[in-house]
């Protein structure tokens, strides 16, 4: 197979995982013969400084000719005081509506061998296999209008039904083919958008009657995510709550370093990048867990070029170094070996190379 991806490394720790990750991509093109052609781009800060345009006219073109993104993160202090227009972030938020990526997969699963690094205890956090949906491309992070003054300043929360029906179908296709359990979460105690979420949610389960449907407020899920993470198969929610979510439940897996996502809109095209951020205090130093972009190029193989097989071997193989007791910094356990960005990578692509002579 042969494929063109993009590449944004972006700013902080982006590069720094990025570039593991694009290591263990070759190898795998290498084992299983495609060819991956790559192309880089800037986005977010380093956009900025280059371009004075988080998301310059080139990297759009060049993602358009792509069939598919490879992102790392965006974003930090330098820019942090700039106009909204002028934010890395606003570079993310652009190429997620562009491409009308409107659906955010997190896959939140706990790896034995990590178990020991949550702050949870282990009978919560075992077995815990949930998928935070989260709509991408809606809600408070775009509605108009929009408004900062000294004074005052204002948000505006907006979906319409077709934004919700399209993301609810979406968790409800993919609660189908899992354990068939979908949690819908909402505020509509208090918003109208979640009202609205909640009816069309309502209206969709009646063709899906094979899957089993929840309504929480989200206050509450933020409290239960916690305490019962191994109650929760697919989690559907808006752009806001889901990313506050996901990020919560990271703490189940031991760190925010190891949870992917995939944004994508129902082809085959789609964007791939971590759920962190560019951990600017650790930037520069090789110590960042590369597992969570890594992990985002199987979400790529998988979602984007059906190839199961491939993304199932980075898997195993990312497991395969936790269980032989080998983490990064933020994963670090009593008595393992903390190794750097890059000597992790190396272990993995050596999990890979081994498996493929024994093979
Ligand atoms: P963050 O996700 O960058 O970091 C949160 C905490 O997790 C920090 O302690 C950090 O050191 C740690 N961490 C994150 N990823 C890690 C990794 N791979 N390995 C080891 N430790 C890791 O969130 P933040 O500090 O709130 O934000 C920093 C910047 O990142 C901000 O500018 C923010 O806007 C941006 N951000 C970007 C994205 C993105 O590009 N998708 C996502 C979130 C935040
Ligand atoms: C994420 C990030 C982004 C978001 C920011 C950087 C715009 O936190 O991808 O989770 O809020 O969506
Ligand atoms: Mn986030």
């Amino acid at each position: 197979m042969e494929k063109k991806i993009t590449v944004l490394p972006g700013d902080g720790i982006g590069p720094e995982v990025i570039a593991s990750a694009v290591r263990v991509l070759q190898v795998i093109g290498k084992r299983f013969n495609h060819t991956f052609h790559l192309g880089y781009a800037a986005i977010g800060g380093a956009a900025i400084d280059q371009f004075n345009n988080p998301l310059p006219n080139e990297t759009i073109q060049m993602c358009e000719q792509s069939d598919a993104i490879l992102l790392g993160a965006v974003g930090g202090p330098k820019w942090d005081n700039n106009p909204t227009h002028l934010r890395p972030e606003k570079g993310l938020l652009q190429i997620r509506k562009h491409f009308d990526l409107f659906a955010n997969l997190r896959p939140v699963k706990a790896f034995p061998s990590l178990l020991a690094s949550s702050p949870l205890k282990r009978e919560v956090a075992e077995n815990v296999d949930l998928m935070i949906v989260r709509e991408l491309t809606g809600g408070i992070y775009f509605g108009e209008p929009r408004k900062k003054t000294a004074q005052a300043a204002v948000d505006t929360c907006v979906y319409s039904r077709e934004e919700i029906e399209r993301i609810v179908d979406n968790a409800f296709e993919l609660a189908r083919l899992r354990r068939g359990k979908l949690c819908s979460v909402d505020k509509a105690n208090v918003l109208d958008t979640s009202r609205l979420w909640r009816e069309v949610v309502e209206e969709k389960k009646k063709s899906y009657p094979d899957v089993q449907v929840e309504h929480n407020l989200v206050d509450s899920v933020a409290m239960k995510l916690i305490t019962n993470p191994g109650h929760y198969d697919v989690v559907v929610t808006e752009n806001m709550f889901g990313d506050i979510l996901s990020d919560e439940a990271s703490v189940i897996t031991g760190s925010l370093g190891v949870l992917p996502s995939a944004s994508i809109r129902g082809d085959n095209f789609g964007l791939y990048e971590p759920v962190h951020g560019s951990a600017p205090e650790i930037a520069g130093q090789g110590i960042a867990n590369p597992a969570a972009t890594i992990l985002s190029v199987a979400m790529m193989l998988q979602y984007s070029f059906g190839l199961k097989e491939e993304a199932a071997e980075i898997e195993r193989a990312v497991s395969a170094v936790f269980d032989d007791g080998y983490f990064t910094a933020d994963l670090a356990q009593d008595g393992t070996r903390v190794l750097s960005t890059d000597e992790w990578t190396d272990k993995v692509i050596n999990e890979i190379d081994t498996s493929f002579v024994s093979d």
